[in-house]
């Protein structure tokens, strides 16, 4: 049994981590500077929730020493359109907040640190070559202070890793999908099939600038599992892993596949406006594809859920959520 910090760990994919982690037995605290109750309340007996800020070092310091925290999952950060309404914090919560737990975790010589850094690191289509990234490319990041915090979280990684022979892992994430957000980039999308589930008018919202490309965006369970597989191997070869799902899908896919899990409706997807249009432009991968095949051929990574389980798990739990029995 191991002893986890989870930072951001109320957030979308933090919660869905922290329940994985519990389930299989360990013990878990959950660093959030603003725990997210909604998210955390199906676990919330099971975790230790510390209301603090990740760029307070003197606060991490103690509360992972308090509780012998032998492996740290760094989540927290300001997402996208946040960080774009508030690049200055975004700077230093992104950046120095993972300085300091980069810092901590060399103190205390925990055995692993994984944190979480996006494809948007890659560039977009107008600002990189076209074809599929992989790790071995080389990053172009926009200069939004989302893309390039969490480039210069990715370099600050690789040197406590190089120089300090601590095992770190970043996991370049494609998107995660699911319960537990309904706005920005990936929200309109969860807000579409949480409407469906629960009997609300639902229309796909087209609007997005990648809705007809192949997407390797994971369910959020599955990225949840995904940390905590990749924090129990103690060493890997390499340091940074694309985190996406082999088989790609797009939004007929999706369509088809709630078709199936809600027989006798119809959904159709439709252009709307939203801040999504603008995040693809700017940071998204925008047709950009991302090869993620290091993470499953190399780590033996699988997801659980295929397109179909994972939209029929997300309207279970969207019903349940809404108090509304299973049909
Ligand atoms: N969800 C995605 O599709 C996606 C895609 C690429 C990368 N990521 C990365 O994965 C990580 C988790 O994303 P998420 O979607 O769960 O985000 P989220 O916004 O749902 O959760 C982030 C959590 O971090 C907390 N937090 C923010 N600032 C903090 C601070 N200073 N100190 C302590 N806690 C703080 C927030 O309160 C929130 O609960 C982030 O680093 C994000 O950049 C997510």
């Amino acid at each position: 049994m191991g002893s986890f910090l989870v930072t951001g760990g109320t957030g979308q994919i933090g919660s869905f981590l922290c329940e994985e982690l519990v389930g299989a037995g360990h013990r878990v605290v959950c660093y959030d500077s603003k725990p997210n109750a909604d998210n955390i309340g199906r676990i919330a007996d099971r975790v230790t929730v510390e209301a603090a800020d990740v760029t307070d070092s003197s606060d991490l310091l103690q509360v992972m020493k308090r509780n012998s925290v032998d492996t740290v999952v760094h989540l927290a950060a300001m997402v996208l359109l946040d960080s774009m309404k508030r690049p200055a914090k975004a700077y230093q919560v992104n950046i120095m907040g993972t300085n300091s737990v980069l810092e901590a975790a060399r103190l205390l010589d925990v055995k692993k640190v994984v944190f979480a850094s996006s494809v948007s690191v890659y560039g977009s289509l107008a600002t990189r070559r076209v074809g599929v990234a992989d790790e071995g490319d080389t990053p172009n990041p926009p200069p939004d202070p989302y893309s390039t915090t969490k480039m210069a979280t990715e370099l600050m990684g690789r040197y406590y890793r190089e120089s300090y022979g601590m095992e770190v892992n970043c996991m370049r994430i494609t998107a995660a999908w699911g319960p537990g957000r309904y706005w920005g980039y990936t929200g309109q999308f969860n807000e579409f099939i949480r409407r469906a589930a629960v009997g609300e008018d639902a229309t796909f919202p087209a609007d997005f600038s990648y809705s007809q490309e192949k997407l390797r965006w994971m369910y959020v369970r599955d990225v949840g599992y995904c940390f905590a597989y990749v924090s129990g191997i103690p060493k890997t070869a390499g340091y940074l892993y694309n985190l996406g799902v082999d088989a790609p899908f797009n939004h007929n896919d999706v369509l088809r596949a709630l078709g199936e899990v809600i027989p006798g409706r119809r959904f159709e997807a439709k252009e709307i406006d939203s801040p999504t249009k603008v995040s693809a432009t700017i940071a998204g991968p925008n047709g950009l594809d991302v090869d993620c095949g290091k993470l499953h051929n190399e780590l033996g990574f699988r997801p659980r859920f295929g397109l179909k389980e994972a939209i029929a798990d997300m309207v279970a739990f969207e019903r349940a959520r809404a108090g509304k029995k299973p049909s």
